[in-house]
């Protein structure tokens, strides 16, 4: 047997990668990093984390708005205004703190961390700025990147900016146009509308947030136009002049004049400079294809993460780069990819798993669907939102739990619950039989599986 290393090399240090780095070395093998950028990938420095910050603050000027309803007086919110550059401050040092933890995990672990841009000289050895290093096996986790799609065509002098320079912004347009209402161009337009921006966000297909279940897709959209977004559906970009979005709805042509544009219509996975093709990596539509354990079609190679394309979400990547080292070293988990919850960071939130009612109907005869209004949910009133509700989807035989929606106050800490029940495939009745501590918004989970069976008890 070849003498190579390392036992284990992966490339790219975001959730899929760090995390599949920590635990090969958890497992006791002699395990290499390559980083070519900032330690923590996009999810820490120009996703999730950076954004969640930024909204927390326009959040928190929500509430502080709404300080009277809660019985404060004296506060004067009209005087309260938004620092861009403090705001920017404070995001950087959740930033750094999080870039910092992971350094320091993976340098507690014995991590080797090569800082360069990796790329693949064979199927065992890559060079990383200038360095070779050799492994028995390879993980790639290079994630993804913003995509501005070609058939979006550009005129005159713009100003469009992906998710990654609309999170650097240090002064706050008056106005931005946002083409796509997916999940990022929904969390901007919330985000940038409470901070003070006049938004409008087009989205080609009927609804917002096509992935979610269209009860609570259409509560959600509600909210933000009452809120002041203006929303078109139904609406398909094909033009970007100055900085007008040029759109057809309804077999007409309509445009919308901003100060700035925001592109938000995908991600494409990013393996640029990496010369896994000339190694015989096989691709599927620019993403590296991986079998259930994350083996590519060479098979001492794993891809793990935005980078495979199969589910572009932090949590996936992480949960992938365990299986990858589980799988190297040896197990047999496969990847169940119905049963990642989604999350929507908005006011309420949204959080949702498995089948819409829709997909339900499609794939099982006998549906059931329950629902609870947050209304009825005393911790919302006392929360004071009680906006939205718990959507969940069974089968009316077995009472198999196919998808849970969420429109609620902390909604995206509730869907845990759900995650752990697909896993351990508990059904309704198992969920209801569960104590659910009071007051607690996750009281209203076990309410709708009981709406869901004919046998309501806080909802008629
Ligand atoms: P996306 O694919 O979720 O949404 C893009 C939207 O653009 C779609 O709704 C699509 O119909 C629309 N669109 C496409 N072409 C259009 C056109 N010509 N005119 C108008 N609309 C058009 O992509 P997004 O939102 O950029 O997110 C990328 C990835 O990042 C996703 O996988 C998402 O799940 C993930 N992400 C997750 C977050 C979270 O979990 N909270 C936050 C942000 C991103």
């Amino acid at each position: 047997m070849a003498a190579y290393e390392y036992d284990i090399t992966v490339i790219g240090g975001g959730p899929g990668g760090y995390v599949a780095a920590l635990k090969a070395a958890v497992e006791g093998r002699r395990v290499c990093i390559v980083e070519k950028g900032s330690l923590g990938g996009v999810c820490l420095n120009e996703g999730c984390i950076p954004t969640k910050t930024l909204i927390r603050t326009a959040n928190l000027l929500h509430e502080i708005k709404r300080a009277g309803d809660f019985g404060l007086e004296g506060v004067d919110a009209g005087a309260v205004t938004v620092s861009m550059p403090k705001l920017q401050e404070r995001k950087a040092q959740v930033v750094r703190r999080l870039v910092g933890g992971v350094r320091s995990l993976l340098r507690g672990r014995g991590v080797t961390l090569v800082e360069g841009a990796a790329s693949f000289v064979d199927a065992h050895s890559i060079d990383a700025g200038g360095k070779r290093i050799t492994s028995e096996y390879i993980i790639i986790a290079t994630g993804s990147r913003a995509l501005i799609p070609s058939f979006i065509k550009t005129e005159g002098k713009n100003r469009i900016l992906t998710s990654r320079e609309a999170l650097e912004l240090d002064a706050l347009p008056s106005s931005m146009a946002v083409i796509g209402g997916g999940v990022v161009g929904v969390e901007f337009a919330y985000l940038f509308n409470k901070l003070g921006c006049k938004v409008t966000v087009i989205e080609l297909m009927e609804h917002l947030l096509p992935m979610v279940d269209e009860e609570v897709s259409g509560l959600a959209r509600k909210r933000l136009e009452k809120e002041g977004v203006v929303v078109h559906t139904g609406a398909k970009v094909r033009l970007v002049k100055d900085n007008s979005v040029f759109f057809e709805k309804g077999g007409a042509e309509t445009s919308v004049a901003a100060e700035c544009v925001l592109s938000a219509v995908g991600r494409t996975p990013d393996t640029e400079g990496l010369k896994a093709a000339e190694i015989g990596i096989v691709f599927d539509r620019g993403a590296v294809m991986t079998d259930e354990s994350l083996r590519t079609n060479i098979p001492n190679i794993f891809a793990v993460g935005d980078v495979n394309g199969r589910s572009m979400l932090a949590h996936t990547a992480s949960h992938e780069g365990l299986l990858a080292v589980e799988a190297i070293c040896g197990g047999t988990g496969k990847m169940d990819y119905g049963k990642i919850p989604s999350c929507i960071y908005l006011e309420p939130e949204i959080a949702c798993i498995g089948l819409t009612e829709k997909q339900a109907r499609e794939r099982h005869k006998n549906v059931k669907v329950g629902r609870f209004p947050m209304a009825a949910n005393g911790k919302s009133l006392v929360e004071g939102d009680t906006e939205g509700m718990v959507k969940v989807i069974v089968e009316g035989e077995l009472s198999e739990i196919l998808g849970v929606h969420i429109y609620a106050v902390h909604a995206t800490d509730l869907i845990a619950e759900i995650a752990l029940a697909l896993t351990t495939e508990a059904t309704a009745e198992e969920i209801i039989r569960t104590v659910h501590p009071h007051p607690t918004i996750s009281e209203a989970v076990p309410e709708a599986f009981m709406a869901a069976l004919g046998k309501a008890v806080h909802c008629t």
